[in-house]
């Protein structure tokens, strides 16, 4: 057993896990967050992406010892009280959900490839990158086209959003 400390959502933390406690494990059973999903056990769905210090990781695969004394971010903690995320809101606008199952995963995995394409290219994202950027993740449903679409939407709403802060 290991004490870990971690910030999730803002809040701050502690809890005494077995060793090979995976983090979606602390999330979904310990912390009630099951908006993260489990969607594979072979590392290839991306339902259970959260980031990790503002980076997309899968928390199917990560140890809560590894992200001890980390900032957690899951799906439950990106809106701002009733007001939702530009990414949430564009999956919503362009019909890039079906049954929901990967959405969580595909929204926390689609602000990192904004983010980080905001920082290095100064905002211009392409059909291309986004389809090549999701490879990580899966969706049963929707063919993804209506997703790219939705990621592509949000790009320019974040844009707009950070050129405003
Ligand atoms: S549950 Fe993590 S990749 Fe499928
Ligand atoms: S919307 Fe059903 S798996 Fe993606």
């Amino acid at each position: 057993m290991s004490k870990v400390s971690l910030t999730v959502n803002g809040k701050a933390v502690t809890a005494e896990v077995e060793d090979r406690t995976l983090l979606v494990h602390l999330l979904r059973d310990h912390l009630n967050l099951t908006g993260t999903h489990v969607g594979c056990d072979t590392s290839q769905c991306g339902a259970c992406i959260v980031h990790i210090d503002g980076r997309a990781v899968k928390s199917c695969t990560t140890l809560v010892g590894q992200a001890n004394g980390a900032n957690i971010t899951t799906i439950e903690g990106i809106s701002k009280g009733d007001e939702l995320h530009p990414m949430q809101a564009a999956f919503r606008d362009n019909h890039g959900l079906q049954c929901g199952y990967c959405t969580p995963g595909m929204i926390m995995s689609a602000i990192d490839i904004v983010n980080r394409h905001h920082s290095s290219t100064g905002g211009d994202l392409d059909e291309e990158t986004v389809r090549q950027e999701l490879e990580g993740n899966i969706c049963r449903c929707t063919g993804y086209h209506n997703i790219v679409k939705s990621v592509l939407d949000a790009a320019s709403r974040m844009k707009v959003a950070q050129a405003a802060e």
